[in-house]
């Protein structure tokens, strides 16, 4: 089963930070871009649109991509509901261009939350995501990435499990990791989520791999790109910045592109 096959579960699941995660992007296109009125953004790796919506409904120019057809069709239909473009396209994060997007200019900023860039599972590809962001950012266009960063020792969080009511929904899930190994960098985890309805009880369970990164290994990685440096760090609240040590494990960093 594919999780992301299931885009009304996901979208109840995952709706309860949209509202700071909104805030945190329209702070960062005004910090960061010097930009207080309409923004080109892109995101990545969209999934339903949860965040893209909004931001096209504040006037934004947002584009999003994600390899789930039934993710890009949910997403294009909430956009259409409310009368927006239908913007997200069906496609692969680890290459893309301009002219893919569909797109004449560059983008002042693109954003990646919930760590979805761990689904690079490999360098290659996680370096042609990279370059291909910065081929569509504009000099110093801002790309924010939060990334859950594997820490340093045994003192691993290895489970998250959280629980949503919408309406007569109940959504209970549990996201655990089933197997590391951090020679190779991959660790398998298993999604739960089991909904309950007035009519019905039923589970939903996937099980992928992720990348891992220590923090050393991403600075490497960035290094190579030799595209971004690291403006800022901020916990998954976006609240405070968070300290970059062998044991940080949320972070969203915020990656600005070279002027040349
Ligand atoms: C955790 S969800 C995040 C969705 C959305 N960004 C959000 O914040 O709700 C991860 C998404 O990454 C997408 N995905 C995984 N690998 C991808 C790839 N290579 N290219 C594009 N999308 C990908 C999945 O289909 C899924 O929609």
């Amino acid at each position: 089963m594919n999780i992301y096959d299931y885009p009304t579960l996901y979208d109840v699941l995952f709706s309860d930070s949209w509202k700071r995660e909104i805030d945190f992007l329209k702070t960062a296109l005004r910090c960061y871009c010097n930009i207080s009125g309409r923004g080109r953004i892109f995101e990545p790796a969209c999934g339903t649109g949860r965040l893209l919506w909004r931001l096209a409904q504040l006037g934004h120019h947002s584009v999003g991509l994600d390899l789930n057809p039934n993710a890009v069709a949910f997403c294009n239909k909430r956009l259409k509901r409310h009368g927006l473009p239908e913007s997200a396209l069906l496609g692969d994060m680890t290459h893309f261009s301009l002219n893919d997007l569909q797109q004449k200019k560059t983008f002042d900023l693109v954003f990646n939350f919930v760590s979805s860039f761990l689904h690079l599972t490999s360098e290659p590809a996680a370096l042609s995501h990279l370059h291909a962001v910065a081929e569509i950012l504009k000099p110093n266009g801002i790309y924010l990435l939060g990334l859950h960063l594997l820490p340093q020792g045994n003192a691993v969080c290895s489970q998250e499990q959280w629980s949503v009511r919408h309406g007569s929904l109940a959504l209970q899930s549990r996201l655990r990791r089933l197997t590391l190994n951090r020679q190779q960098r991959i660790e398998t985890v298993e999604f739960r989520i089991t909904a309950t309805t007035p009519k019905q009880h039923y589970k939903i369970i996937d099980t992928f791999p992720l990348r891992t990164y220590s923090l050393q290994q991403f600075r490497t990685l960035l290094k190579k790109v030799n595209q971004f440096d690291i403006l800022e760090t901020f916990d998954f609240n976006f609240q405070v910045p968070v300290p970059l040590n062998s044991q940080t494990e949320d972070v969203v960093f915020v990656l600005k592109k070279h002027l040349v």
